[in-house]
């Protein structure tokens, strides 16, 4: 069977990813926040997975206003880079796998968790800047990625606690899935950051800690936390960080954390990074509220 073994959170800042392409991870400003990921890339050269499950936003590169979906898993063969700024980045292709993606979908939707079926979609620095962190500049990645894109730019977005349920519906999936994979989810964005506006450049170190610590602690304050509290510690676009409760909800009711790293600034955001596996419990680690209440009394 397929298992989820890992959860990684990581930030997918734009201009981490034109460092990397355009040689400068030596200087100054940017050498720490490449060494924040060696101990991550020696940990995943070991693991090995075969599949990411890679939660994610579009920048406005795959999606336009003319239509917003909330949650978009990828279903193709390949994913082609894109961005915005700086133009696709020549990182390689994205490959995916269709077979689970289709079984999550099949699950998740006969869940009544509604997602949207892309059989084409160009991915951003929201995808490709995690994946360069965790692997550096290979000439193919060494995994296959199942792309899912949340929108956090359009209101209304879904909620923190609807993230964390996705990734619970996303367990039940994979844990159904016959083919013997070692399975990842990783959830991108974050953290403090807010690019436009009276605020921009808002950092919050205190609230980033908190958020770090209870993602592995106590996930349900974070789950019910709104909208407008999201925005008003992490600024606008630090919103993001909903999207790492849907890998937390995937990998059950307890976590350890592996490592943590966090570093101000990287262009004008704080970079947040986490390792955590599950701990196992002996009982099935998530709820099931997607069960009608009738079936379920
Ligand atoms: C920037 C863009 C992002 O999407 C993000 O998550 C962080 C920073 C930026 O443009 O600097
Ligand atoms: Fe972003």
């Amino acid at each position: 069977m397929a298992r989820i073994t890992a959860g990684v959170g990581s930030s997918h800042v734009p201009a981490i990813g034109a460092a990397l392409d355009r040689g400068r991870t030596h200087q100054p400003e940017w050498r720490p926040i490449f060494a924040g990921y060696e101990w991550s890339q020696r940990w995943i050269a070991a693991e090995r997975p075969d599949v990411i499950i890679l939660v994610y936003n579009d920048h406005a590169s795959a999606f336009s206003l003319d239509f917003v979906p909330t949650f978009a898993i990828g279903c193709a063969d390949s994913f082609a880079p894109a961005d915005e700024g700086w133009g696709p980045r020549q990182v390689p292709e994205v490959i995916g796998h269709p077979e689970l993606a289709w079984h999550i979908a099949q699950s998740v939707i006969l869940e009544e968790f509604d997602l949207t079926l892309m059989d084409r979609m160009d991915v951003d620095h929201g995808l490709t800047v995690p994946l360069s962190l965790m692997f550096g500049q290979p000439t193919a990645w060494p995994v296959r990625v199942i792309p899912l894109a949340v929108n956090v730019i359009q209101y209304p977005a879904p909620t923190a606690n609807r993230c964390y349920r996705l990734g619970e519906a996303i367990a039940r999936a994979v844990a159904t899935f016959p083919e013997d994979l070692n399975v990842q989810v990783w959830g991108t964005g974050g953290m403090s950051h807010q690019l436009a506006g009276s605020r921009a450049g808002l950092i919050n170190r205190e609230f980033d800690t908190l958020f770090l610590d209870r993602l592995s602690e106590a996930p349900d304050a974070l789950r019910v936390m709104p909208h407008e509290e999201y925005i008003r510690e992490a600024g606008s676009e630090g919103m993001e960080l909903i999207m790492w409760l849907t890998m937390r909800g995937a990998l059950g009711p307890r976590v350890r954390e592996l490592y943590r790293f966090y570093h101000v600034p990287a262009s004008n955001t704080a970079v947040g990074h986490v390792v955590l596996v599950p701990e196992e419990t002996g009982e099935r680690s998530v709820t099931d509220d997607a069960v009608p209440r009738s079936a379920a009394a």
